[in-house]
């Protein structure tokens, strides 16, 4: 297992993506652009845009005139491409160093991005200097210490099996994805009227291969360690999480999902 937990940040493939995360961030992301009612015909930002779910809560609620979409995966930004069609553009970048004029968007918006870059402040920073004078900055990432049920019993039945797994625990990796920490880091870019709120999703499976298919795609952190371990272990692990899990009697498996959305105004 490499000693790096970033290691196994893999994005690239994104119909696995979408499969694991992407299908369950569009379901927050409509809530929080609804947060935002933002006025129509705004141009907007969507900071590590994956395959394009936040992106596309945009275009189906705030009528805009643009949403550009910016990703450091040059796979993920080739799906969202072939994906989606006017009025959105996609490039490859860092959110940490957007390569955008100062105050060119009417919104800056990013999901489930922030605790997985080096330097957090420094992408607020650059959110809030896309954004212009007056438009609304805002975020959200998973409560993995408790909210994200899927992923938190995920890494519950992995600890249970191997102790090295909690060093990659993205409740243990990312304390940022809390309400306070984040205010902190908005308030800290000079963003004003701060707030932080949860965002309660719910995440369905129709049954068990359905829920387990995405561990084995290798697109995130979680997936990735699955990918990581020898075939004896995986199944060990595989029957560990199946244990955690709330099957129903017609087999389907109901679980919950809650984000941290922040926002603020540049
Ligand atoms: C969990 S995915 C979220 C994708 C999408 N926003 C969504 O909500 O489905 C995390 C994304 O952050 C991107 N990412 C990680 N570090 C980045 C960086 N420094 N700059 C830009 N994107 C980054 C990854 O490539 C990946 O697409």
């Amino acid at each position: 297992m490499p000693a790096d937990p970033a290691a196994h940040d893999v994005w690239d493939v994104g119909a696995g993506y979408d499969a694991y995360i992407g299908r369950w961030s569009r379901l927050v992301a409509r809530e929080v652009v609804a947060w935002l009612g933002a006025a129509p015909h705004g141009r907007w930002l969507d900071a590590g845009c994956g395959t394009g779910a936040l992106g596309d809560a945009v275009a189906a609620l705030a009528a805009p005139e643009v949403v550009v979409g910016l990703d450091r995966s040059m796979g993920f930004v080739a799906h969202a491409r072939a994906r989606t069609g006017a009025r959105r553009a996609f490039a490859a970048a860092d959110a940490q160093a957007l390569p955008v004029r100062d105050g060119a968007f009417d919104a800056v918006v990013s999901g489930l991005v922030l605790n997985f870059v080096a330097e957090p402040a420094r992408m607020v920073a650059e959110l809030t200097r896309a954004a212009r004078p007056g438009a609304a900055v805002a975020l959200y990432v998973w409560d993995y210490a408790a909210g994200m049920e899927y992923v938190r019993r995920f890494w519950d039945a992995a600890r249970a099996l191997d102790p090295a797994a909690a060093a990659l625990d993205e409740a243990v990796r990312f304390p940022l994805c809390a309400p306070g920490p984040l205010a902190a880091l908005l308030e800290g870019a000079g963003l004003g009227s701060v707030e932080v709120r949860a965002v309660e999703v719910p995440t369905v499976f129709r049954d068990f291969a359905e829920c387990w298919a995405p561990f084995l795609a290798g697109q995130g952190p979680a997936p990735a360690y699955a990918a990581s371990l020898p075939e004896d272990r995986r199944a060990a692990l595989r029957e560990a999480f199946r244990a955690t899990l709330p099957v129903s009697a017609d087999g389907t498996i109901a679980l919950r999902a809650r984000a941290w959305a922040a926002r603020g105004a540049r």
